[in-house]
């Protein structure tokens, strides 16, 4: 199953009113794609010009907010048999027939091993100012634990110099779901034990690095992986059932909590976060029982991260599952400082109840009537990402936020005249810089955007025939073209120059 099929029917377009006035502005307004009435009859996409979007009007934000890009080792860098490296569960599952739509898999992928320099060139060119990356563990401990790997460290060793040579700040990953194979076999994150492997991989990496490296990430999206990883089984490492979300959830709280704790003591002057995939739920129907089935959604998917970290708890309706596996001190383990929160948006969850759905008898429902969707399915939704940040200044004491990831995976043409024409992704990211303006405006300690992603890459169990890249790669040839949201993020970081 790919990820998020179960998202089932149609969508509605909820804009801000800053947003709607913006696109307005620019003549960028969601129009009903009529060719697809017959099986979406309320499905809408948006239909900007490139003309309209490189002239909409720039977002109100301060001059110091942050662009960046977004990349993660598994998706981009290939060379898995290279300087040491050894499977992780990705590698594995991409290799098992049938589990990734177009069969492809990351052994190659965008070749980033070997052409990391170009790759930040292009950083650099579009004027960017941080690049978020992550960090492969089976690299720096190609079986998980033990002895460390110097030939795998000296990878990002040579990244973070060029990324410093260009002026561009390194925000290292620790974490975005590669796990060491052979940890796997050991349990992997249904093992308790991985929270101290997972701290002595961190300290490992951080002593390395962290002279140069500031900006560190825990995770990557726990619950993501927690959900689709542990509980459907459509990521690696495939395992399905409650049980293993509930295990791979709360471990993974667990290891950030220790990681945190011990980077905290061990190094001073590093800026120490996480990243969680965050969206705002609500019911698909005003049924009760479709209410009630948001709530418990709601709590799986973003607050059985929020809640542990900054309260010290887990959401009342996930307690008792929990509760089990929660030894005495975890919740204190967990509840750390951060420097600063990563918000990864893409869109709402619109949820209705389903008994069959293993995720706590939730799943995803229809869309609000006029909703424009991307060629993932997922809803085009700018003011969503509002919402969702009001939310964590309300309940989570407004800590100091990142958009970590925001993109759109679209069915792109063909190159043409050394370009490639994608203004719905153009106009998406000009949105959500909208978006991010009015957030700021309502008080949000929102400090930056990066986008996902700087290239097209494997994209999981979609494989690679979806594209969220601002950069276009040939995958026959490796070769890379800047695509017209490139400049559009080009010129959205430049003004902040
Ligand atoms: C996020 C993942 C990232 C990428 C985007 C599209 O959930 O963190 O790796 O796949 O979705």
């Amino acid at each position: 199953m790919k990820r998020r099929d179960f998202l089932k029917g149609t969508a509605g377009i909820g804009l801000g009113a800053g947003a709607m006035a913006a696109l307005n502005a620019a003549g960028m307004m969601p129009v009903t794609r009529s060719a697809e009435a017959d099986t979406m009859p309320t499905a809408t996409t948006i239909t900007p010009t490139a003309e309209t979007v490189m002239a909409a009007p720039l977002p109100h934000l301060p001059k110091s907010f942050l662009w960046g890009a977004s990349t993660s080792s598994y998706q981009i860098e290939g060379a898995v048999a290279e300087d040491g490296r050894q499977p992780s569960i990705w590698d594995v599952f991409a290799h098992q027939p049938g589990r990734i739509a177009d069969g492809a898999t990351g052994d190659v992928a965008c070749d980033h091993y070997h052409r990391y320099a170009g790759d930040i060139d292009l950083l650099a060119q579009a004027g960017l100012q941080a690049y978020r990356f992550s960090i492969a563990w089976p690299r720096v401990m190609p079986t998980g634990r033990g002895e460390v790997n110097a030939k795998g460290l000296d990878f990002y060793d040579r990244l973070t110099d060029r990324l410093l040579e260009k002026g561009i700040q390194p925000w290292a990953c620790l974490y975005h779901w590669d796990l060491p194979q052979a940890l796997q076999a050991q349990g992997g994150w249904t093992n308790r034990e991985i929270a101290g492997w997972f701290t002595d991989y961190a300290l490992a990496t951080v002593k390395r690095l962290g002279d140069r490296v500031k900006h560190w990430a825990m995770f990557n999206e726990p619950s993501v992986h927690a959900i689709f990883g542990h509980a459907i089984g459509n990521h690696a490492p495939g395992l399905t059932g409650w049980q293993n979300y509930v295990a791979a959830q709360h471990h993974q709280n667990l290891a950030q909590g220790m990681a945190l704790a011990a980077l905290r003591e061990t190094h001073r002057g590093l800026v120490l976060g996480t990243v969680f995939s965050l969206q705002p739920v609500h019911p698909a129907t005003d049924r009760d029982i479709d209410k009630a089935a948001a709530i418990r959604f709601d709590a799986v998917w973003n607050r059985a991260n929020l809640d542990p970290l900054f309260k010290g708890q887990y959401p009342d309706v996930l307690a008792a599952s929990f509760a089990p596996l929660v030894k005495a001190g975890d919740l204190d383990t967990i509840h750390q400082k951060v420097d600063f929160l990563g918000v990864n948006y893409y869109g709402r969850a619109h949820v209705v109840d389903d008994p069959n759905s293993v995720l706590s008898g939730a799943t995803f429902g229809p869309l609000p009537p006029g909703t424009p969707v991307t060629s993932m399915g997922w809803p085009v939704e700018p003011d969503g990402l509002v919402e969702l940040l009001l939310d964590i200044k309300k309940n989570y004491h407004n800590p100091i936020t990142y958009v970590t990831e925001n993109g759109a995976g679209y069915d792109d043409p063909a190159p043409q005249d050394g370009t490639v024409s994608d203004p719905q992704r153009a106009a998406f990211i000009q949105m959500h810089a909208e978006a991010a303006a009015q957030a700021i405006a309502q008080g949000c300690a929102l400090k930056g955007y990066f986008v996902w992603s700087l290239l097209d890459n494997f994209e999981w169990a979609e494989g690679m025939r979806r594209r969220f890249g601002v950069v276009h790669v040939d995958f026959q040839t490796q070769q890379r073209m800047p695509k017209l949201s490139y400049h559009l993020l080009a010129k959205l970081a430049q003004r902040q120059a």
